[in-house]
């Protein structure tokens, strides 16, 4: 706990310092704190998802943010678990470095206009505060704005925009998150990352008879058709929802760095379409609808409209904080926990002793966050559990 500590941030967001200098543990600590959270997302490079190196992209936008949400929640006191998922703000890396001439790009230094705005083949010259370079130090809220003056005519509505804006919901809001999931299309990959990476539910998590009369032979959607299709789709789908007013825009077709808006609604909400496509489904409120079988069974349904209103209902669950259980109970014991539906009669889980002895302990952690909000209470409670005291025992 007194590593832990060493990485504690302080009042300004920093890790203690000595002589001045960031202190080389809380930086290791704080590093590989970071670094274990993003190995657990389902797709933690926001450059290779994108289809190309789009390596400006690097520089507005630390791939590393998911996993500062986490590393938030944890190090910071005070900051209650839930805020991974329900923060209004995105979190920004306090950096260091001990070169007498910092970099000043993250990854390339392309001479004349590195950033760019408005439409080509010249477009005007922009100068967006980028993401620290060096070694970790810290993490604060980000207050960084990256106002965007001039954008080609098809997008001009955009024009004044925040490009760093963020969109609620802690790490499933923020712009590296939503390009590091981002399809081209639609949101489905978002959706299916967001249930495994803050709920550790891999697609499936729906039993037959749950999709049953979501299935419609008729319509035009193929996976509508099918129930196994459905398994996992009746997830995805109604959940990716929240995210359909967000847009992906171009600064300029030159140095081709994107980011996220939110376009305005203008038309009224409707049903979740099961027949063939709406046309104005991107132009309607984004209602949303959470469905899936929680660990002990429960089939698990709450609607609302937006990305915060989903963080809050992630929130809501105990899904949200026994899933923050199985992973510190990873990460400091090495044993994984299988945290799948166990009460469906058509799939029967088959854990041995040991296997239910510690899934029923994770659930027993789970719950406890959920209670007093602190991870790091969380960290204490399997350091001082035997299972972490006498790792070769069994217990
Ligand atoms: C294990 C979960 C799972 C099952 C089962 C599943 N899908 Fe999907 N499906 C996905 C995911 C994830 C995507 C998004 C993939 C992407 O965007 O790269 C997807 C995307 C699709 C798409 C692309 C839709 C579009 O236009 O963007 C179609 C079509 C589709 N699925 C049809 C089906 C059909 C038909 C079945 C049943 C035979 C089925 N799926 C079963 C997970 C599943």
């Amino acid at each position: 706990m007194s590593l832990l500590d060493q990485a504690q941030l302080g009042s300004d967001g920093r890790i203690p310092s000595v002589g001045g200098v960031p202190d080389q543990t809380g930086h290791k600590i704080l590093a590989t704190l970071v670094q274990y959270h993003r190995s657990q997302l389902e797709s933690p490079d926001f450059n290779a998802a994108s289809g190309g190196a789009r390596l400006r992209e690097m520089d507005l936008f630390d791939a590393n943010e998911p996993a500062f949400h986490f590393v938030y929640s944890l190090l910071k006191p005070g900051e209650p678990y839930s805020n991974v998922v329900m923060r209004s703000s995105g979190i920004r890396a306090i950096r260091y470095t001990a070169r007498t001439t910092p970099r000043t790009r993250r990854v390339v230094d392309s001479g004349a206009i590195a950033y760019s705005q408005g439409p080509g083949p010249t477009p005007a010259a922009w100068n967006p505060t980028l993401i620290e370079t060096g070694r970790i130090a810290g993490l604060v809220p980000d207050t960084v704005v990256n106002q965007i003056d001039t954008l080609e005519t098809n997008v001009a509505q955009y024009q004044g925009r925040n490009t760093n804006s963020h969109f609620g919901g802690g790490f499933m809001g923020s712009q590296a998150y939503m390009l590091a999931t981002w399809n081209n299309t639609n949101f489905r990959i978002w959706a299916k990352d967001l249930m495994a990476d803050a709920l550790c539910k891999d697609i499936p998590v729906l039993r037959s008879i749950d999709v049953l009369q979501a299935v419609k032979p008729t319509s035009s959607f193929a996976w509508r058709q099918g129930i196994s299709c459905m398994q996992c789709h009746e997830t995805m789908d109604p959940l990716s929802a929240a995210m359909r007013t967000q847009g992906l825009i171009r600064a300029s077709p030159v140095n081709d760095v994107r980011f996220w808006v939110a376009r305005n609604t203008d038309r009224p909400s409707a049903p979740y379409p099961s027949m063939s496509p709406d046309p104005d489904y991107s132009r309607r409120p984004p209602d949303f609808s959470l469905k899936y079988r929680s660990f002990d069974g429960t089939l698990v349904e709450l609607n609302g409209t937006g990305i915060p209103a989903l963080g809050q209902a992630l929130a809501n669950r105990d899904d949200l904080y026994v899933c923050a259980a199985k992973r510190y109970f990873r990460f400091l014991t090495g044993i994984d926990t299988d945290l799948r539906d166990d009460s469906d009669p058509l799939n029967p889980l088959d854990l041995s002793p040991s296997e239910k002895k510690y899934r029923s302990r994770v659930i027993e952690l789970g719950r406890q966050l959920k209670q007093d909000q602190s991870a790091r209470e969380l960290f204490k409670r399997i350091i001082s559990s035997p299972t972490f005291i006498y790792p070769d025992r069994g217990v």
